[in-house]
């Protein structure tokens, strides 16, 4: 009997928020596979922020999606069929196989095995590339110190809630901004930062920040932009360090976005601004994934995830996000473990 799979497709490229008829669920028969290929049913797979920038038909960092494609994105798989000695059947591998239930895959790029004592999901957020970009966007480009006061927006989802606990762990003041009274509850209460501003609430998100942080911000941590980096900024202390990870406010925007000029801060400042890309970091991973794996094992960081179940609500879960329907790492469940 032929194996079927099932794909999310890129159905056209979305304007503005991304709505469900962007994405297209088919079946389709597996092939056989090759010398040297392998078989892997995803457990888990990852939709992410930035996978909104490769649905524009615009040159990036990273190509476009194509039309008609699967979606490509990280993924926690199990082998089921194998023609390749480096991969055996029920052997559970970290790859980037995409928004489908079973893929092809040479093995390039894909690791084999996942952390013991560890759920295997969590490859896909706190100790996959969420983790890293968290850790080296605190750590290397803003360099919190010893009582330094941080903000750090987007702080309920899957960076943000780890780089408030990460700059706890450095002794920092830490402050996060987020989209509900829960979320808010949430960093305050269960993650350990020092308080929260939820920012659809907030009339004055200026005057708002300045009330948590009597004292200026040393480092800011961007995961949104817009009118909350607008007021972070507009706070920042001598020597403050800026770490721009991610701009969600605007990846939906149509048309480019102006706000104050804020340029002379820095001078007055004499304050840092950064932007970066994970994978800048890739030769230092092995770091990061040693820290992180021991402070949660210790405790010292606590994640949570927010897994949808099914790959046909993949797209509800993508969209999700910008909606702020999640707590921590997105994912969806595919199958069991
Ligand atoms: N530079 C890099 O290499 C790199 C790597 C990974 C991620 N990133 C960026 O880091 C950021 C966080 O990514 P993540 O994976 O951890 O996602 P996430 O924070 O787990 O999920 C996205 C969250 O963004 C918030 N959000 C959505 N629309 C918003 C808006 N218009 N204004 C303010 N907040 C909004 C929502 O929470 P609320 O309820 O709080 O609104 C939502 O839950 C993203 O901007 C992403 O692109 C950058």
């Amino acid at each position: 009997m032929t194996e079927m799979n099932r794909q999310i497709l890129l159905n056209r490229r979305p304007e503005g928020m991304p709505v469900e008829e962007d994405f297209k669920l088919v079946e389709t028969e597996l092939p056989e596979l090759k010398d040297g290929e392998f078989l892997a049913k995803t457990i888990y797979l990852s939709v992410d922020p930035y996978m909104r920038g490769r649905m524009n038909d615009r040159k990036s960092y990273s190509e476009p999606f194509k039309l008609d494609e699967v979606i490509g994105g990280g993924t926690v798989s199990r082998v089921v069929q194998s023609k390749n000695p480096k991969f055996k059947e029920g052997d559970i591998t970290v790859g980037m196989l995409g928004w489908q239930e079973y893929a092809i895959s040479d093995g390039k790029g894909v690791r084999n095995g996942v952390p013991k004592g560890i759920p295997m999901s969590a490859c896909l957020g706190v100790l996959g590339m969420p983790g890293m970009t968290g850790y080296f966007g605190l750590l290397d480009i803003a360099e919190p110190k010893d009582g330094e006061t941080v903000v750090v927006s987007g702080a309920a989802g899957a960076v943000g809630s780890l780089v408030g606990q990460i700059a706890k762990i450095k002794g920092c003041r830490v402050i996060g901004t987020a989209g509900s009274d829960e979320k808010v509850n949430h960093i305050v209460n269960d993650l350990g930062f020092d308080a929260g501003l939820n920012y659809k609430t907030s009339q004055n998100y200026y005057k708002d920040l300045k009330e948590l942080c009597p004292d200026g911000i040393d480092v800011y941590f961007d995961n949104v932009g817009g009118p909350m980096t607008d007021a972070a900024i507009a706070l920042i202390n001598t020597h403050a360090r800026i770490s721009i990870c991610g701009q969600i406010a605007l990846y939906n925007s149509e048309k480019a976005e102006e706000g104050p000029r804020f340029l002379w801060k820095l001078i007055e400042k004499q304050a840092k601004i950064e932007g970066f890309l994970v994978f800048q970091f890739v030769k230092k991973y092995k770091q990061a994934y040693q820290d992180l794996t021991q402070w949660v094992k210790e405790g010292k960081i606590q994640y949570r995830e927010n897994i949808t179940e099914g790959i046909e609500n993949t797209p509800k879960a993508f969209i999700g996000m910008f909606h702020g329907e999640n707590t921590g790492k997105q994912i969806v469940k595919v199958s069991e473990e």
